[in-house]
């Protein structure tokens, strides 16, 4: 008999003011811009499943390779018996970490994690019923502010895939690998994927692909906007563009208005202007080297135990541990 639960850690109504607070900072910044999590309603989380299929985009592939190679190794070393995952999305990948603690006979509970109920909701029913001896307690939430929300119990492992930390800016992955620390006790861990540095023909078309599959997901933010707030964006109107940001080491997607164009937010009574090719950023996407990551991690209490990468040395997945010490 499968189990699930369901925990709507942040409710549509906690989500309407999360979002009407990010549009009316970020659309009244120079430059704009929007946080990313806003493009993963029903169709934007769809759409990025489309791009994890795309020719161009290596991550999704390269992690799985990585994951088939390392799973056994993962529970053998971390003996987890509970598997967190944030950002879980599809919860494709996962199920290779899922069948090794399985066959080790760890596995007794999976807690996804996402902002996104639709792709929460499919991937944890699918999972309760392909694993029925496992407690599924998936939980909708942000995982920069419902780490709360974790099962406070024995054993755990927090998986974080995709290279969605990227998605953070350097100041926020700081406070969110702290606030994953703190979450885990001594000696309990953090599996993390990352995407690596590599050269910008490689990286620039996985995020401007040639079927336009990324544009389409990029604009879907404005989609969103358009039916949670009122507003009243000409969405073809705006031509995305993907750019590798060198000095930063990270892609950035951005949203350029092909003409000057008046905007209105109905719902926040805000009343935008776009000069004709003002650009808006809505994502970045920021690549690591090892010993950055080493770092960033040592520095919140976590200490780099394992580290693999594809054979192609184009993305990481590096599992880290709680040190005795509060790390600082
Ligand atoms: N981990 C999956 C999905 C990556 S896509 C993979 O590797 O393929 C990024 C996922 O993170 C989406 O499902 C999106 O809904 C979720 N997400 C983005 N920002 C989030 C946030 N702040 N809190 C919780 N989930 C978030
Ligand atoms: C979820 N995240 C890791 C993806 C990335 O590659 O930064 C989101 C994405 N944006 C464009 N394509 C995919």
């Amino acid at each position: 008999m499968p189990q699930l639960v369901l925990d709507l850690h942040h409710t549509e109504a906690d989500a309407a003011r999360s979002l009407r607070a990010d549009v009316l900072s970020g659309l009244t910044a120079t430059p704009k811009w929007l946080p990313p999590k806003w493009f993963y309603d029903a169709r934007g989380s769809a759409l990025f499943e489309d791009i994890t299929r795309l020719p161009e985009y290596y991550p999704t592939r390269a992690e799985r390779e990585i994951l088939d190679g390392a799973a056994d190794e993962i529970a053998r070393v971390t003996g987890a018996e509970t598997l967190v995952e944030l950002g879980s999305g599809s919860s494709e990948k996962t199920r290779l970490l899922l069948d090794s603690l399985h066959n080790h006979g760890l596995l007794k509970r999976f807690v996804p994690l996402d902002v996104s109920t639709s792709a929460l909701a499919m991937a944890a029913s699918s999972i309760a019923s392909d694993y029925p001896d496992v407690e599924v307690h998936g939980v909708v939430g942000d995982f920069t502010a419902h780490l709360d929300a974790i099962p406070a119990v024995p054993n755990r492992m927090i998986a974080f895939l995709g290279g969605t930390i990227g998605n953070l800016a350097p100041e926020e992955r700081t406070v969110f690998l702290r606030s994953v620390r703190e979450t885990l006790e001594p000696g309990e861990w953090l599996l993390l994927g990352a995407d690596l540095v590599k050269d910008p023909a490689v990286l620039v078309p996985a995020y401007d692909d040639a079927a336009g599959v990324t544009a389409e997901f990029n604009r879907n933010v404005l989609h969103v906007l358009n039916r949670e707030l009122g507003a009243d964006f000409d969405v073809e109107r705006f031509e995305h563009v993907a750019r590798w940001n060198a000095e930063q080491e990270r892609i950035e997607m951005w949203l350029r208005a092909r003409q000057a164009m008046a905007v209105t937010i109905a719902e926040l009574g805000l009343n935008l202007s776009f000069a004709e090719g003002e650009e808006m950023r809505t994502e970045i996407s920021s690549k690591f080297r090892r010993q950055g990551l080493a770092d960033e991690l040592y520095a919140a209490g976590l200490a780099l135990r394992r580290f693999w990468t594809d054979e192609q040395g184009r993305f990481a997945v590096a599992l880290a541990q709680v040190t005795l010490s509060t790390g600082g």
